[in-house]
Protein backbone atom coordinates (compact mmCIF):
# COMPACT_ATOMS: atom_id res chain seq x y z
CA UNK A 1 0.00 0.00 0.00
CA UNK A 2 2.96 2.41 1.39
CA UNK A 3 4.09 2.15 -2.91
CA UNK A 4 0.60 3.43 -3.99
CA UNK A 5 1.56 6.42 -5.78
CA UNK A 6 -1.23 8.32 -4.28
CA UNK A 7 -3.41 8.26 -0.66
CA UNK A 8 -6.47 9.80 -2.90
CA UNK A 9 -7.88 9.88 -6.40
CA UNK A 10 -11.29 11.71 -7.21
CA UNK A 11 -13.18 10.03 -9.93
CA UNK A 12 -15.78 12.35 -11.31
CA UNK A 13 -14.05 15.82 -10.37
CA UNK A 14 -15.64 17.23 -13.57
CA UNK A 15 -19.17 17.00 -12.34
CA UNK A 16 -21.31 19.23 -9.91
CA UNK A 17 -20.74 17.01 -6.64
CA UNK A 18 -17.58 16.26 -7.89
CA UNK A 19 -16.15 19.55 -8.37
CA UNK A 20 -17.49 20.87 -4.72
CA UNK A 21 -15.46 17.32 -3.97
CA UNK A 22 -12.43 18.74 -5.24
CA UNK A 23 -12.83 22.46 -3.66
CA UNK A 24 -12.89 21.13 -0.46
CA UNK A 25 -10.13 19.13 -0.47
CA UNK A 26 -7.97 21.79 -2.20
CA UNK A 27 -8.84 23.66 1.07
CA UNK A 28 -8.57 20.87 3.79
CA UNK A 29 -6.40 18.28 3.05
CA UNK A 30 -3.26 18.00 5.18
CA UNK A 31 -0.36 19.12 3.05
CA UNK A 32 0.97 15.61 3.13
CA UNK A 33 -1.61 14.07 1.05
CA UNK A 34 -0.76 13.13 -2.17
CA UNK A 35 -3.79 13.11 -3.90
CA UNK A 36 -5.18 13.25 -7.75
CA UNK A 37 -8.00 14.17 -10.16
CA UNK A 38 -9.46 11.16 -12.34
CA UNK A 39 -11.71 11.84 -14.97
CA UNK A 40 -12.79 11.04 -19.16
CA UNK A 41 -12.27 14.53 -20.21
CA UNK A 42 -8.71 16.05 -20.15
CA UNK A 43 -9.74 19.79 -20.95
CA UNK A 44 -12.62 19.48 -18.31
CA UNK A 45 -9.92 18.20 -15.79
CA UNK A 46 -7.60 21.09 -16.47
CA UNK A 47 -10.35 23.55 -15.94
CA UNK A 48 -11.00 22.12 -12.96
CA UNK A 49 -7.04 22.15 -11.75
CA UNK A 50 -6.92 25.62 -12.87
CA UNK A 51 -9.87 26.40 -10.20
CA UNK A 52 -8.09 24.49 -7.71
CA UNK A 53 -4.89 26.24 -7.98
CA UNK A 54 -6.73 29.44 -6.90
CA UNK A 55 -7.80 27.89 -3.92
CA UNK A 56 -4.36 26.13 -3.04
CA UNK A 57 -1.62 27.41 -5.45
CA UNK A 58 -0.29 23.28 -4.86
CA UNK A 59 -2.93 21.95 -6.54
CA UNK A 60 -1.08 23.76 -9.93
CA UNK A 61 0.39 20.57 -10.59
CA UNK A 62 -1.43 17.66 -9.53
CA UNK A 63 -1.53 14.98 -11.71
CA UNK A 64 -4.43 14.38 -14.09
CA UNK A 65 -5.40 10.59 -14.21
CA UNK A 66 -7.59 9.56 -18.14
CA UNK A 67 -10.30 6.89 -16.81
CA UNK A 68 -13.23 6.45 -18.65
CA UNK A 69 -16.37 4.06 -17.27
CA UNK A 70 -15.83 1.97 -20.52
CA UNK A 71 -12.33 1.30 -20.45
CA UNK A 72 -11.94 -1.44 -17.70
CA UNK A 73 -8.10 -0.92 -18.23
CA UNK A 74 -8.44 2.61 -17.28
CA UNK A 75 -10.48 1.90 -14.20
CA UNK A 76 -7.99 -0.92 -12.71
CA UNK A 77 -5.23 1.53 -13.25
CA UNK A 78 -7.57 3.86 -11.08
CA UNK A 79 -7.54 1.30 -8.11
CA UNK A 80 -4.22 0.09 -8.29
CA UNK A 81 -2.16 3.51 -8.01
CA UNK A 82 -4.25 4.69 -4.84
CA UNK A 83 -5.02 3.77 -1.34
CA UNK A 84 -8.59 5.64 -1.65
CA UNK A 85 -11.21 6.14 -4.49
CA UNK A 86 -13.37 8.93 -4.16
CA UNK A 87 -16.12 8.40 -7.09
CA UNK A 88 -19.06 10.87 -8.07
CA UNK A 89 -19.28 9.44 -11.01
CA UNK A 90 -23.53 8.21 -11.17
CA UNK A 91 -26.21 7.11 -11.50
CA UNK A 92 -23.91 4.33 -9.96
CA UNK A 93 -26.48 1.59 -11.26
CA UNK A 94 -24.84 2.14 -14.52
CA UNK A 95 -21.28 3.74 -13.96
CA UNK A 96 -20.55 2.31 -10.48
CA UNK A 97 -19.40 -1.34 -10.66
CA UNK A 98 -16.81 -1.39 -12.77
CA UNK A 99 -14.87 0.87 -10.06
CA UNK A 100 -16.07 -1.56 -7.08
CA UNK A 101 -15.10 -4.97 -8.54
CA UNK A 102 -11.70 -2.94 -9.40
CA UNK A 103 -10.99 -1.69 -5.65
CA UNK A 104 -12.36 -5.06 -4.41
CA UNK A 105 -10.10 -6.92 -6.58
CA UNK A 106 -6.72 -4.64 -5.83
CA UNK A 107 -7.53 -4.25 -1.94
CA UNK A 108 -8.21 -0.50 -2.31
CA UNK A 109 -10.63 1.32 -0.40
CA UNK A 110 -13.44 2.96 -1.93
CA UNK A 111 -16.01 5.76 -1.13
CA UNK A 112 -19.24 6.94 -3.14
CA UNK A 113 -22.28 9.06 -2.87
CA UNK A 114 -24.97 6.48 -3.57
CA UNK A 115 -28.49 6.52 -2.35
CA UNK A 116 -29.36 4.12 -4.72
CA UNK A 117 -30.54 0.85 -2.82
CA UNK A 118 -30.38 -1.48 -5.56
CA UNK A 119 -26.62 -0.55 -6.73
CA UNK A 120 -25.45 -1.32 -2.73
CA UNK A 121 -27.41 -4.60 -2.70
CA UNK A 122 -25.57 -5.79 -5.55
CA UNK A 123 -22.26 -4.69 -5.06
CA UNK A 124 -22.40 -6.79 -1.90
CA UNK A 125 -23.79 -10.20 -3.81
CA UNK A 126 -20.96 -9.65 -6.56
CA UNK A 127 -17.96 -7.97 -4.26
CA UNK A 128 -18.58 -8.02 -0.54
CA UNK A 129 -16.20 -11.67 -0.55
CA UNK A 130 -13.44 -10.40 -2.81
CA UNK A 131 -13.33 -7.28 -0.50
CA UNK A 132 -13.35 -9.08 2.57
CA UNK A 133 -10.45 -11.21 0.93
CA UNK A 134 -8.21 -8.62 -0.30
CA UNK A 135 -8.64 -5.91 2.89
CA UNK A 136 -10.48 -3.38 0.51
CA UNK A 137 -13.34 -1.17 2.71
CA UNK A 138 -15.96 -0.73 0.63
CA UNK A 139 -18.06 2.69 2.15
CA UNK A 140 -21.19 3.12 -0.15
CA UNK A 141 -23.13 6.35 0.80
CA UNK A 142 -20.99 8.76 2.50
CA UNK A 143 -23.09 11.82 1.57
CA UNK A 144 -25.84 13.32 2.79
CA UNK A 145 -27.38 9.37 2.36
CA UNK A 146 -26.20 8.19 5.30
CA UNK A 147 -23.68 9.89 6.78
CA UNK A 148 -25.89 11.90 9.66
CA UNK A 149 -28.08 8.83 10.00
CA UNK A 150 -25.81 6.49 10.60
CA UNK A 151 -23.20 8.49 12.49
CA UNK A 152 -26.08 10.44 14.35
CA UNK A 153 -27.38 7.49 15.09
CA UNK A 154 -24.32 6.05 16.60
CA UNK A 155 -23.71 9.20 18.48
CA UNK A 156 -26.99 8.47 20.26
CA UNK A 157 -26.46 4.73 21.08
CA UNK A 158 -23.20 5.94 22.27
CA UNK A 159 -25.24 8.03 24.91
CA UNK A 160 -27.68 5.55 25.93
CA UNK A 161 -27.27 2.42 29.02
CA UNK A 162 -25.55 -0.32 28.11
CA UNK A 163 -27.38 -3.98 27.11
CA UNK A 164 -31.07 -2.18 27.31
CA UNK A 165 -33.49 -2.61 24.46
CA UNK A 166 -33.08 0.59 22.14
CA UNK A 167 -35.83 2.31 20.43
CA UNK A 168 -34.80 5.24 17.81
CA UNK A 169 -36.65 7.22 15.48
CA UNK A 170 -34.77 9.77 13.17
CA UNK A 171 -37.19 12.51 11.45
CA UNK A 172 -35.61 14.46 8.40
CA UNK A 173 -36.40 18.20 8.08
CA UNK A 174 -34.48 19.66 5.35
CA UNK A 175 -34.50 22.65 2.50
CA UNK A 176 -32.93 22.70 -0.13
CA UNK A 177 -32.88 21.73 -4.41
CA UNK A 178 -31.31 18.96 -6.22
CA UNK A 179 -28.79 18.53 -8.90
CA UNK A 180 -28.80 17.16 -12.33
CA UNK A 181 -27.30 13.65 -11.68
CA UNK A 182 -29.14 13.29 -8.08
CA UNK A 183 -32.12 14.02 -10.60
CA UNK A 184 -31.11 11.15 -12.83
CA UNK A 185 -30.46 8.53 -10.18
CA UNK A 186 -33.39 9.37 -8.42
CA UNK A 187 -35.64 8.60 -12.03
CA UNK A 188 -33.28 5.32 -12.94
CA UNK A 189 -34.36 4.12 -9.07
CA UNK A 190 -38.07 4.66 -9.91
CA UNK A 191 -37.90 2.67 -12.64
CA UNK A 192 -35.79 -0.21 -11.13
CA UNK A 193 -37.97 -0.93 -7.86
CA UNK A 194 -38.26 -4.74 -8.94
CA UNK A 195 -34.82 -5.67 -9.68
CA UNK A 196 -34.38 -3.60 -6.73
CA UNK A 197 -36.36 -5.49 -4.60
CA UNK A 198 -35.19 -8.86 -5.83
CA UNK A 199 -31.61 -8.11 -5.17
CA UNK A 200 -32.69 -6.99 -2.20
CA UNK A 201 -34.15 -10.50 -1.39
CA UNK A 202 -31.52 -12.50 -2.99
CA UNK A 203 -29.17 -10.26 -0.34
CA UNK A 204 -31.32 -11.36 2.39
CA UNK A 205 -31.54 -14.48 1.69
CA UNK A 206 -27.75 -14.92 1.97
CA UNK A 207 -26.62 -12.48 4.59
CA UNK A 208 -25.77 -13.45 7.87
CA UNK A 209 -28.24 -12.29 10.84
CA UNK A 210 -26.35 -11.45 14.30
CA UNK A 211 -26.18 -13.87 16.88
CA UNK A 212 -28.11 -13.41 20.18
CA UNK A 213 -29.15 -9.76 19.39
CA UNK A 214 -32.14 -8.67 17.79
CA UNK A 215 -32.08 -5.69 14.65
CA UNK A 216 -35.30 -4.57 13.18
CA UNK A 217 -36.72 -1.40 11.31
CA UNK A 218 -40.07 -0.03 11.58
CA UNK A 219 -42.18 1.84 9.06
CA UNK A 220 -45.07 3.66 11.15
CA UNK A 221 -47.54 5.17 9.31
CA UNK A 222 -47.94 9.17 8.37
CA UNK A 223 -49.51 11.15 10.33
CA UNK A 224 -49.23 14.47 13.03
CA UNK A 225 -45.86 13.38 15.13
CA UNK A 226 -45.16 15.63 18.47
CA UNK A 227 -41.86 14.64 18.60
CA UNK A 228 -40.80 15.66 15.71
CA UNK A 229 -42.61 19.15 15.59
CA UNK A 230 -44.74 18.29 12.42
CA UNK A 231 -46.24 15.86 9.82
CA UNK A 232 -44.51 12.68 9.26
CA UNK A 233 -44.34 9.84 6.64
CA UNK A 234 -42.33 6.96 6.82
CA UNK A 235 -39.02 7.32 4.15
CA UNK A 236 -38.06 4.31 3.27
CA UNK A 237 -34.66 5.92 1.51
CA UNK A 238 -31.64 4.14 1.41
CA UNK A 239 -30.73 5.91 4.81
CA UNK A 240 -33.08 3.30 7.27
CA UNK A 241 -30.93 0.33 5.55
CA UNK A 242 -27.56 2.04 6.44
CA UNK A 243 -28.70 2.40 9.84
CA UNK A 244 -29.94 -0.84 10.46
CA UNK A 245 -26.40 -2.64 8.99
CA UNK A 246 -24.08 -0.93 11.13
CA UNK A 247 -26.77 -2.34 14.30
CA UNK A 248 -26.37 -5.71 12.97
CA UNK A 249 -22.44 -5.59 12.55
CA UNK A 250 -22.08 -3.29 15.93
CA UNK A 251 -22.51 -4.77 19.21
CA UNK A 252 -22.46 -1.32 21.19
CA UNK A 253 -26.39 -1.22 19.60
CA UNK A 254 -27.74 -3.34 22.07
CA UNK A 255 -29.47 -6.87 22.37
CA UNK A 256 -32.61 -5.32 20.56
CA UNK A 257 -32.39 -2.53 18.64
CA UNK A 258 -35.24 -0.83 16.63
CA UNK A 259 -35.32 2.00 14.22
CA UNK A 260 -37.74 4.07 12.40
CA UNK A 261 -37.31 6.89 9.90
CA UNK A 262 -39.46 9.80 9.01
CA UNK A 263 -39.36 12.92 6.64
CA UNK A 264 -41.36 15.57 8.36
CA UNK A 265 -42.83 19.10 6.97
CA UNK A 266 -44.67 21.17 8.52
CA UNK A 267 -48.50 21.05 7.40
CA UNK A 268 -50.60 18.54 6.19
CA UNK A 269 -51.27 20.06 2.52
CA UNK A 270 -47.28 19.54 2.38
CA UNK A 271 -47.38 15.77 2.83
CA UNK A 272 -50.42 15.08 0.52
CA UNK A 273 -48.26 17.12 -1.95
CA UNK A 274 -45.04 15.29 -1.75
CA UNK A 275 -46.84 11.85 -1.47
CA UNK A 276 -48.56 12.82 -5.14
CA UNK A 277 -45.72 13.79 -6.49
CA UNK A 278 -43.54 10.87 -5.56
CA UNK A 279 -46.77 8.44 -6.93
CA UNK A 280 -46.67 10.35 -10.22
CA UNK A 281 -42.44 10.18 -10.79
CA UNK A 282 -42.58 6.36 -10.06
CA UNK A 283 -45.42 6.31 -12.34
CA UNK A 284 -43.70 8.06 -15.31
CA UNK A 285 -40.62 6.29 -14.55
CA UNK A 286 -42.13 3.06 -15.50
CA UNK A 287 -42.54 3.39 -19.36
CA UNK A 288 -39.78 4.48 -21.54
CA UNK A 289 -41.12 7.42 -22.86
CA UNK A 290 -42.30 8.74 -20.33
CA UNK A 291 -38.77 8.24 -18.37
CA UNK A 292 -37.29 10.12 -21.19
CA UNK A 293 -39.67 13.11 -20.75
CA UNK A 294 -38.80 13.54 -17.03
CA UNK A 295 -35.02 13.09 -17.67
CA UNK A 296 -35.11 15.89 -19.82
CA UNK A 297 -36.14 18.03 -17.37
CA UNK A 298 -32.66 18.77 -15.87
CA UNK A 299 -29.50 17.69 -17.82
CA UNK A 300 -26.43 16.01 -16.11
CA UNK A 301 -23.75 18.65 -14.82
CA UNK A 302 -26.18 20.95 -13.68
CA UNK A 303 -26.88 21.93 -10.12
CA UNK A 304 -28.19 24.74 -7.53
CA UNK A 305 -26.84 28.05 -7.39
CA UNK A 306 -24.10 28.90 -4.78
CA UNK A 307 -27.52 31.72 -3.25
CA UNK A 308 -29.08 28.61 -3.47
CA UNK A 309 -26.91 26.35 -1.98
CA UNK A 310 -26.38 29.23 0.92
CA UNK A 311 -30.03 28.77 1.87
CA UNK A 312 -29.89 25.26 1.98
CA UNK A 313 -30.13 23.86 5.35
CA UNK A 314 -30.97 20.15 6.88
CA UNK A 315 -31.83 18.42 10.15
CA UNK A 316 -32.53 15.59 11.91
CA UNK A 317 -33.95 14.72 14.94
CA UNK A 318 -33.31 11.14 17.26
CA UNK A 319 -35.62 10.57 19.32
CA UNK A 320 -34.48 7.57 21.32
CA UNK A 321 -35.69 5.32 24.84
CA UNK A 322 -33.96 2.78 26.20
CA UNK A 323 -34.05 1.38 29.67
CA UNK A 324 -36.47 3.63 30.99
CA UNK A 325 -34.21 6.39 29.38
CA UNK A 326 -35.82 9.26 26.98
CA UNK A 327 -33.36 11.07 25.07
CA UNK A 328 -33.21 13.64 21.76
CA UNK A 329 -29.99 14.06 20.02
CA UNK A 330 -30.05 16.38 16.79
CA UNK A 331 -27.65 16.38 13.57
CA UNK A 332 -27.61 19.63 11.07
CA UNK A 333 -25.87 21.60 9.17
CA UNK A 334 -26.32 23.38 5.80
CA UNK A 335 -26.85 22.69 2.33
CA UNK A 336 -27.47 19.34 3.06
CA UNK A 337 -26.76 17.45 -1.03
CA UNK A 338 -23.63 19.53 -2.11
CA UNK A 339 -22.33 21.49 0.12
CA UNK A 340 -22.30 19.33 3.12
CA UNK A 341 -22.01 16.34 1.03
CA UNK A 342 -19.15 17.00 -0.39
CA UNK A 343 -17.29 17.78 3.07
CA UNK A 344 -18.85 14.30 4.24
CA UNK A 345 -17.37 12.80 1.43
CA UNK A 346 -13.87 14.06 1.68
CA UNK A 347 -13.50 13.59 5.11
CA UNK A 348 -14.36 10.03 4.81
CA UNK A 349 -12.10 9.66 2.50
CA UNK A 350 -9.24 11.71 4.61
CA UNK A 351 -10.37 9.34 7.38
CA UNK A 352 -9.83 6.08 4.98
CA UNK A 353 -6.30 7.25 4.08
CA UNK A 354 -5.22 9.04 7.30
CA UNK A 355 -6.60 7.69 10.68
CA UNK A 356 -6.05 4.69 12.71
CA UNK A 357 -9.20 2.93 12.13
CA UNK A 358 -10.84 -0.97 13.26
CA UNK A 359 -9.63 -3.50 10.54
CA UNK A 360 -12.39 -4.29 9.61
CA UNK A 361 -13.06 -5.34 5.51
CA UNK A 362 -15.71 -6.09 3.04
CA UNK A 363 -18.84 -3.65 2.16
CA UNK A 364 -19.25 -2.00 5.16
CA UNK A 365 -21.33 1.23 6.34
CA UNK A 366 -19.39 4.88 7.46
CA UNK A 367 -20.23 3.87 10.93
CA UNK A 368 -18.54 0.60 11.12
CA UNK A 369 -15.69 1.76 8.93
CA UNK A 370 -14.81 4.97 10.19
CA UNK A 371 -17.18 5.48 13.57
CA UNK A 372 -15.67 8.10 16.19
CA UNK A 373 -12.97 9.28 14.09
CA UNK A 374 -15.05 10.14 11.24
CA UNK A 375 -17.39 11.56 13.66
CA UNK A 376 -14.76 14.01 15.33
CA UNK A 377 -13.78 15.35 11.78
CA UNK A 378 -17.52 16.06 11.29
CA UNK A 379 -17.69 17.75 14.31
CA UNK A 380 -14.93 19.73 13.59
CA UNK A 381 -15.75 20.35 9.95
CA UNK A 382 -19.08 22.01 10.77
CA UNK A 383 -21.55 19.43 11.07
CA UNK A 384 -23.26 20.05 14.59
CA UNK A 385 -24.08 16.64 16.07
CA UNK A 386 -25.66 17.44 19.92
CA UNK A 387 -27.66 16.01 22.82
CA UNK A 388 -30.85 18.61 23.08
CA UNK A 389 -33.18 16.79 25.65
N1 LIG B 1 -27.19 10.71 -2.00
C1 LIG B 1 -26.48 11.83 -1.79
O1 LIG B 1 -26.28 12.25 -0.68
C2 LIG B 1 -25.93 12.49 -3.02
C3 LIG B 1 -25.60 13.85 -3.03
C4 LIG B 1 -25.06 14.39 -4.20
C5 LIG B 1 -24.86 13.58 -5.31
N2 LIG B 1 -25.21 12.27 -5.25
C6 LIG B 1 -24.99 11.36 -6.39
O2 LIG B 1 -23.72 11.61 -6.95
C7 LIG B 1 -23.76 11.35 -8.33
C8 LIG B 1 -23.19 12.55 -9.08
O3 LIG B 1 -24.08 13.63 -9.02
P1 LIG B 1 -23.73 14.99 -9.76
O4 LIG B 1 -24.90 15.87 -9.66
O5 LIG B 1 -22.40 15.48 -9.31
O6 LIG B 1 -23.62 14.42 -11.27
P2 LIG B 1 -22.96 15.09 -12.56
O7 LIG B 1 -22.74 16.55 -12.34
O8 LIG B 1 -23.79 14.66 -13.71
O9 LIG B 1 -21.50 14.40 -12.64
C9 LIG B 1 -21.32 13.10 -13.13
C10 LIG B 1 -19.84 12.83 -13.32
O10 LIG B 1 -19.73 11.53 -13.88
C11 LIG B 1 -18.82 11.59 -14.98
N3 LIG B 1 -19.08 10.52 -15.95
C12 LIG B 1 -20.25 10.22 -16.57
N4 LIG B 1 -20.07 9.17 -17.38
C13 LIG B 1 -18.76 8.79 -17.27
C14 LIG B 1 -17.95 7.78 -17.84
N5 LIG B 1 -18.44 6.93 -18.76
N6 LIG B 1 -16.67 7.68 -17.48
C15 LIG B 1 -16.13 8.53 -16.58
N7 LIG B 1 -16.83 9.52 -16.00
C16 LIG B 1 -18.13 9.65 -16.33
C17 LIG B 1 -19.06 12.96 -15.58
O11 LIG B 1 -17.96 13.29 -16.41
P3 LIG B 1 -18.05 14.44 -17.56
O12 LIG B 1 -17.89 15.74 -16.82
O13 LIG B 1 -16.90 14.12 -18.43
O14 LIG B 1 -19.40 14.32 -18.21
C18 LIG B 1 -19.13 13.80 -14.28
O15 LIG B 1 -17.83 14.06 -13.79
C19 LIG B 1 -25.22 11.03 -8.68
O16 LIG B 1 -25.38 9.63 -8.77
C20 LIG B 1 -25.99 11.58 -7.49
O17 LIG B 1 -27.19 10.87 -7.24
C21 LIG B 1 -25.74 11.72 -4.14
Amino acid sequence: MTERAYDIVLFGATGFTGGLTAEYLAGHAPEQTRWALAGRNQAKLEQVRRGLAEINPGCAEMELLQADIGDGASIRAIADCTRVVITTVGPYIHYGEPLVAACAAAGTDYVDLTGELEFVDLMWLRHHEQAQASGARIVHSCGFDSIPYDLGVLHTVGQLPDGVPIRIDGFVRAGGTFSGGTYHSAINAFARLRQAARCASERRRLESKPVGRRVKGVTGSPGRNPDAGGWVVPFPSIDPQTVLRSARALECYGPDFTYGHYLVVKRAPQLAGLLGGAAAAIALAQLPPTRDLLLKLKSPGEGPTPEQRRKAWFNVRFVADAGGRHLVTEVSGGDPGYGETAKMLSESALCLAHDELPDRAGQITPAVAMGQPLFDRLQRAGIDFRVTG
